[in-house]
Protein backbone atom coordinates (compact mmCIF):
# COMPACT_ATOMS: atom_id res chain seq x y z
CA UNK A 1 0.00 0.00 0.00
CA UNK A 2 0.89 3.53 -0.92
CA UNK A 3 0.20 5.61 2.22
CA UNK A 4 0.64 9.98 1.63
CA UNK A 5 4.46 9.62 3.63
CA UNK A 6 5.16 7.30 0.71
CA UNK A 7 9.21 7.69 -0.52
CA UNK A 8 8.49 8.65 -4.21
CA UNK A 9 11.51 7.79 -6.53
CA UNK A 10 11.52 7.61 -10.65
CA UNK A 11 13.54 6.88 -13.24
CA UNK A 12 13.94 9.86 -16.14
CA UNK A 13 14.61 8.71 -19.95
CA UNK A 14 13.39 9.11 -23.24
CA UNK A 15 12.34 6.42 -24.47
CA UNK A 16 11.39 5.35 -20.96
CA UNK A 17 8.40 2.35 -21.76
CA UNK A 18 10.86 -0.52 -22.41
CA UNK A 19 12.34 0.15 -18.82
CA UNK A 20 12.51 -2.79 -16.37
CA UNK A 21 13.95 -0.50 -13.17
CA UNK A 22 9.77 0.36 -12.22
CA UNK A 23 8.67 -3.17 -11.84
CA UNK A 24 12.15 -3.55 -10.19
CA UNK A 25 11.88 -1.46 -7.28
CA UNK A 26 8.47 -1.59 -6.62
CA UNK A 27 9.20 -5.25 -6.23
CA UNK A 28 11.77 -4.82 -3.61
CA UNK A 29 9.23 -1.97 -1.76
CA UNK A 30 6.75 -4.66 -2.13
CA UNK A 31 8.82 -7.53 -0.71
CA UNK A 32 10.40 -5.57 2.40
CA UNK A 33 7.32 -3.74 3.22
CA UNK A 34 8.47 -0.42 2.43
CA UNK A 35 6.33 2.87 2.06
CA UNK A 36 7.92 3.67 -1.62
CA UNK A 37 6.58 4.13 -5.45
CA UNK A 38 9.20 4.22 -8.57
CA UNK A 39 7.61 5.96 -11.10
CA UNK A 40 8.37 6.08 -15.14
CA UNK A 41 9.25 9.75 -16.31
CA UNK A 42 9.22 10.51 -20.08
CA UNK A 43 11.89 13.38 -20.02
CA UNK A 44 12.73 15.12 -23.66
CA UNK A 45 16.38 16.40 -24.13
CA UNK A 46 15.58 20.12 -23.59
CA UNK A 47 13.44 19.52 -20.38
CA UNK A 48 16.58 17.92 -18.29
CA UNK A 49 17.13 21.17 -16.25
CA UNK A 50 13.77 21.81 -15.56
CA UNK A 51 12.84 17.73 -14.72
CA UNK A 52 15.28 17.98 -12.11
CA UNK A 53 14.15 21.27 -10.34
CA UNK A 54 10.74 19.76 -10.51
CA UNK A 55 11.61 16.84 -9.01
CA UNK A 56 12.88 18.74 -5.94
CA UNK A 57 9.84 20.92 -5.98
CA UNK A 58 7.69 17.88 -5.98
CA UNK A 59 9.77 16.09 -3.17
CA UNK A 60 10.87 13.81 -4.48
CA UNK A 61 13.69 11.32 -2.80
CA UNK A 62 15.58 10.17 -5.82
CA UNK A 63 15.90 9.22 -9.28
CA UNK A 64 17.54 7.19 -12.08
CA UNK A 65 18.49 8.47 -14.70
CA UNK A 66 19.44 6.60 -18.20
CA UNK A 67 19.67 7.25 -21.76
CA UNK A 68 20.24 9.55 -23.24
CA UNK A 69 20.53 11.80 -19.92
CA UNK A 70 23.06 10.56 -17.87
CA UNK A 71 25.84 13.37 -18.50
CA UNK A 72 23.50 15.87 -19.70
CA UNK A 73 21.73 15.97 -16.32
CA UNK A 74 25.47 17.09 -14.38
CA UNK A 75 25.26 20.50 -14.45
CA UNK A 76 22.12 20.66 -12.70
CA UNK A 77 23.24 18.63 -9.43
CA UNK A 78 24.12 20.07 -5.88
CA UNK A 79 27.14 17.58 -6.00
CA UNK A 80 28.57 14.48 -7.37
CA UNK A 81 30.08 11.22 -5.54
CA UNK A 82 33.38 9.97 -6.27
CA UNK A 83 32.54 7.74 -9.03
CA UNK A 84 29.95 9.76 -10.85
CA UNK A 85 32.56 12.42 -11.05
CA UNK A 86 35.49 10.26 -12.02
CA UNK A 87 32.85 8.43 -15.01
CA UNK A 88 31.68 11.39 -15.96
CA UNK A 89 28.34 10.16 -16.03
CA UNK A 90 25.39 9.71 -13.42
CA UNK A 91 22.46 7.64 -13.20
CA UNK A 92 21.16 7.97 -9.63
CA UNK A 93 20.13 11.12 -7.86
CA UNK A 94 19.80 11.07 -4.02
CA UNK A 95 17.79 14.07 -2.59
CA UNK A 96 19.86 16.65 -0.19
CA UNK A 97 19.27 20.06 1.39
CA UNK A 98 18.64 22.15 -1.81
CA UNK A 99 18.44 19.72 -4.84
CA UNK A 100 20.27 16.18 -5.64
CA UNK A 101 23.72 14.53 -5.34
CA UNK A 102 24.41 12.28 -8.41
CA UNK A 103 25.81 9.01 -7.83
CA UNK A 104 26.94 6.41 -10.30
CA UNK A 105 25.91 2.89 -9.01
CA UNK A 106 26.87 1.52 -12.55
CA UNK A 107 30.38 1.35 -11.66
CA UNK A 108 29.41 -0.78 -8.36
CA UNK A 109 26.57 -3.02 -9.71
CA UNK A 110 29.85 -4.07 -12.47
CA UNK A 111 31.72 -4.70 -9.66
CA UNK A 112 29.23 -6.56 -7.89
CA UNK A 113 28.04 -8.66 -10.43
CA UNK A 114 31.89 -9.21 -11.01
CA UNK A 115 32.31 -10.47 -7.86
CA UNK A 116 29.51 -12.98 -7.28
CA UNK A 117 30.06 -14.37 -10.72
CA UNK A 118 33.83 -15.08 -9.07
CA UNK A 119 35.65 -13.05 -11.41
CA UNK A 120 38.18 -11.13 -8.92
CA UNK A 121 40.11 -7.94 -10.89
CA UNK A 122 43.00 -7.58 -8.77
CA UNK A 123 46.24 -8.25 -10.36
CA UNK A 124 44.35 -9.36 -13.55
CA UNK A 125 45.23 -8.40 -17.17
CA UNK A 126 42.21 -7.17 -18.44
CA UNK A 127 40.62 -6.51 -22.11
CA UNK A 128 37.81 -3.56 -22.13
CA UNK A 129 36.21 -3.81 -25.12
CA UNK A 130 34.75 -0.67 -26.39
CA UNK A 131 35.12 3.04 -25.18
CA UNK A 132 31.65 4.82 -24.88
CA UNK A 133 29.92 5.43 -21.41
CA UNK A 134 29.22 1.84 -20.16
CA UNK A 135 33.61 1.98 -20.94
CA UNK A 136 33.87 4.11 -18.52
CA UNK A 137 32.20 3.17 -15.78
CA UNK A 138 33.91 -0.39 -16.63
CA UNK A 139 37.29 1.17 -16.91
CA UNK A 140 36.90 2.66 -13.19
CA UNK A 141 35.84 -0.53 -11.38
CA UNK A 142 38.86 -1.48 -13.46
CA UNK A 143 41.60 0.65 -12.14
CA UNK A 144 39.48 0.89 -8.78
CA UNK A 145 40.07 -2.91 -7.96
CA UNK A 146 43.76 -2.75 -9.03
CA UNK A 147 43.69 -4.15 -12.30
CA UNK A 148 47.62 -5.12 -12.93
CA UNK A 149 47.24 -4.02 -17.14
CA UNK A 150 44.15 -2.96 -19.31
CA UNK A 151 44.14 -2.78 -22.84
CA UNK A 152 41.09 -0.43 -24.13
CA UNK A 153 39.92 -2.31 -27.81
CA UNK A 154 37.44 0.37 -29.31
CA UNK A 155 36.58 1.22 -32.98
CA UNK A 156 37.41 4.71 -33.07
CA UNK A 157 41.13 4.52 -31.16
CA UNK A 158 40.81 8.19 -30.23
CA UNK A 159 38.20 8.13 -28.12
CA UNK A 160 39.85 5.17 -26.38
CA UNK A 161 43.12 6.91 -25.89
CA UNK A 162 41.49 9.55 -24.59
CA UNK A 163 39.75 6.81 -21.92
CA UNK A 164 43.29 5.25 -21.34
CA UNK A 165 44.60 8.51 -20.26
CA UNK A 166 41.75 9.99 -18.34
CA UNK A 167 42.41 6.72 -16.06
CA UNK A 168 46.18 6.55 -16.29
CA UNK A 169 45.81 10.24 -14.79
CA UNK A 170 43.10 9.57 -12.29
CA UNK A 171 44.78 6.45 -10.54
CA UNK A 172 48.14 7.62 -11.03
CA UNK A 173 49.73 4.86 -13.04
CA UNK A 174 50.22 4.24 -16.18
CA UNK A 175 48.48 0.77 -16.53
CA UNK A 176 46.34 1.59 -19.25
CA UNK A 177 46.95 1.26 -23.23
CA UNK A 178 44.27 1.74 -26.40
CA UNK A 179 44.06 0.14 -28.89
CA UNK A 180 41.86 0.32 -32.37
CA UNK A 181 39.47 -3.09 -32.42
CA UNK A 182 40.78 -4.16 -35.97
CA UNK A 183 44.30 -4.72 -34.42
CA UNK A 184 43.15 -6.72 -31.86
CA UNK A 185 45.74 -9.39 -33.50
CA UNK A 186 48.11 -7.91 -31.81
CA UNK A 187 47.57 -8.08 -27.95
CA UNK A 188 50.12 -10.30 -26.20
CA UNK A 189 49.28 -13.17 -26.22
CA UNK A 190 48.10 -14.59 -22.99
CA UNK A 191 45.35 -15.11 -20.97
CA UNK A 192 42.73 -11.90 -20.23
CA UNK A 193 39.57 -10.88 -18.32
CA UNK A 194 37.64 -9.41 -20.76
CA UNK A 195 34.91 -6.95 -20.20
CA UNK A 196 32.61 -6.56 -23.13
CA UNK A 197 30.66 -2.51 -23.15
CA UNK A 198 29.98 -1.83 -26.82
CA UNK A 199 26.44 -2.65 -28.59
CA UNK A 200 27.38 -5.22 -30.95
CA UNK A 201 25.20 -8.28 -30.62
CA UNK A 202 22.15 -6.55 -28.51
CA UNK A 203 19.19 -7.38 -29.92
CA UNK A 204 18.58 -7.51 -33.06
CA UNK A 205 21.72 -7.42 -34.15
CA UNK A 206 22.41 -10.82 -32.31
CA UNK A 207 24.31 -12.47 -35.02
CA UNK A 208 27.15 -10.03 -34.61
CA UNK A 209 30.24 -10.03 -31.91
CA UNK A 210 32.64 -6.91 -31.92
CA UNK A 211 35.51 -9.36 -33.25
CA UNK A 212 34.17 -12.49 -35.29
CA UNK A 213 37.80 -14.25 -35.29
CA UNK A 214 37.70 -17.72 -33.42
CA UNK A 215 41.67 -16.98 -32.42
CA UNK A 216 40.77 -14.00 -30.40
CA UNK A 217 38.91 -15.89 -27.55
CA UNK A 218 41.48 -18.37 -26.99
CA UNK A 219 43.34 -15.38 -24.49
CA UNK A 220 39.85 -15.22 -22.82
CA UNK A 221 38.85 -17.10 -20.23
CA UNK A 222 36.77 -15.26 -18.43
CA UNK A 223 34.58 -12.23 -19.72
CA UNK A 224 31.71 -10.11 -18.73
CA UNK A 225 28.98 -8.87 -21.39
CA UNK A 226 27.03 -6.09 -20.61
CA UNK A 227 24.07 -7.01 -22.91
CA UNK A 228 21.49 -8.79 -21.26
CA UNK A 229 19.62 -8.78 -24.68
CA UNK A 230 19.38 -12.05 -25.87
CA UNK A 231 20.83 -13.20 -22.46
CA UNK A 232 23.39 -15.12 -24.32
CA UNK A 233 25.58 -12.99 -27.29
CA UNK A 234 27.17 -14.29 -29.91
CA UNK A 235 30.31 -12.79 -28.29
CA UNK A 236 29.55 -15.22 -25.21
CA UNK A 237 28.87 -17.70 -27.24
CA UNK A 238 32.63 -17.33 -28.82
CA UNK A 239 34.09 -17.51 -25.58
CA UNK A 240 32.53 -20.57 -24.24
CA UNK A 241 33.05 -21.87 -27.55
CA UNK A 242 36.90 -21.29 -26.78
CA UNK A 243 36.38 -22.78 -23.16
CA UNK A 244 35.86 -19.64 -21.42
CA UNK A 245 33.71 -18.77 -18.72
CA UNK A 246 31.18 -15.66 -19.82
CA UNK A 247 28.22 -13.72 -17.66
CA UNK A 248 25.68 -11.69 -19.22
CA UNK A 249 24.55 -7.95 -18.05
CA UNK A 250 21.49 -8.99 -16.27
CA UNK A 251 22.81 -8.92 -13.14
CA UNK A 252 24.52 -5.76 -13.67
CA UNK A 253 21.58 -4.36 -14.28
CA UNK A 254 20.03 -5.86 -11.35
CA UNK A 255 23.07 -4.82 -8.69
CA UNK A 256 22.87 -1.03 -10.18
CA UNK A 257 19.52 -1.28 -8.96
CA UNK A 258 19.91 -2.45 -5.80
CA UNK A 259 22.89 0.34 -4.69
CA UNK A 260 20.56 2.83 -5.93
CA UNK A 261 17.57 1.41 -3.88
CA UNK A 262 19.44 1.03 -0.75
CA UNK A 263 21.00 4.79 -1.13
CA UNK A 264 17.18 5.95 -0.92
CA UNK A 265 16.31 3.30 1.81
CA UNK A 266 19.39 4.31 4.13
CA UNK A 267 19.66 1.39 6.82
CA UNK A 268 17.58 -1.20 4.14
CA UNK A 269 19.35 -3.88 2.26
CA UNK A 270 17.58 -5.81 -0.33
CA UNK A 271 18.62 -9.89 0.92
CA UNK A 272 20.12 -12.37 -1.34
CA UNK A 273 16.82 -13.78 -1.66
CA UNK A 274 14.73 -11.13 -3.10
CA UNK A 275 17.85 -10.45 -5.24
CA UNK A 276 16.91 -14.38 -6.47
CA UNK A 277 13.40 -13.60 -7.05
CA UNK A 278 13.90 -10.18 -8.29
CA UNK A 279 16.46 -12.39 -11.23
CA UNK A 280 14.19 -14.89 -11.94
CA UNK A 281 10.96 -12.21 -12.62
CA UNK A 282 13.52 -10.04 -14.78
CA UNK A 283 14.70 -13.26 -16.64
CA UNK A 284 10.66 -14.00 -17.30
CA UNK A 285 9.84 -10.42 -18.34
CA UNK A 286 12.93 -10.69 -20.84
CA UNK A 287 12.18 -13.50 -22.54
CA UNK A 288 7.99 -12.42 -23.21
P1 LIG B 1 27.21 3.27 -24.05
O1 LIG B 1 26.91 4.45 -23.19
O2 LIG B 1 26.15 2.19 -24.00
O3 LIG B 1 28.58 2.71 -23.84
P2 LIG B 1 28.05 4.72 -26.37
O4 LIG B 1 28.67 5.73 -25.49
O5 LIG B 1 27.28 5.18 -27.56
O6 LIG B 1 27.08 3.80 -25.55
O7 LIG B 1 29.20 3.69 -26.83
C1 LIG B 1 28.95 2.65 -27.70
C2 LIG B 1 30.21 1.80 -27.84
O8 LIG B 1 29.93 0.74 -28.77
C3 LIG B 1 31.40 2.55 -28.40
O9 LIG B 1 32.59 1.98 -27.89
C4 LIG B 1 31.27 2.25 -29.91
O10 LIG B 1 32.48 2.35 -30.64
P3 LIG B 1 32.94 3.78 -31.27
O11 LIG B 1 33.42 4.60 -30.12
O12 LIG B 1 34.02 3.43 -32.22
O13 LIG B 1 31.72 4.36 -31.94
C5 LIG B 1 30.85 0.82 -29.86
N1 LIG B 1 30.19 0.39 -31.10
C6 LIG B 1 28.92 0.66 -31.49
N2 LIG B 1 28.67 0.07 -32.68
C7 LIG B 1 29.80 -0.60 -33.03
C8 LIG B 1 30.18 -1.43 -34.15
N3 LIG B 1 29.32 -1.69 -35.14
N4 LIG B 1 31.42 -1.96 -34.16
C9 LIG B 1 32.29 -1.71 -33.16
N5 LIG B 1 32.01 -0.95 -32.08
C10 LIG B 1 30.78 -0.40 -32.01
Amino acid sequence: MISGKAKVCGIMANPVEHSLSPMMHNFYANEMGIDFVYVPFKVPEESVEAAVRGAYALNLAGMNITVPHKQRVVPYLKELDEAAEAIGAVNTLVRVEGGYKGYNTDAPGLLRAMTEAGMDIEGRDCLLIGAGGAAKAAAYVLGCQGAASVIILNRNQEKAQKLAGDMNRRFGRMFMAAMALSDYGKIPDRPYLAVQTTSVGMHPDVCHAPVEDKGFYRNIPCAVEIIYTPSKTRFMSLVEEAGGRSVNGLDMLIYQGIEAFELWNPGRSVSEEIVNRARQMMRKELEK
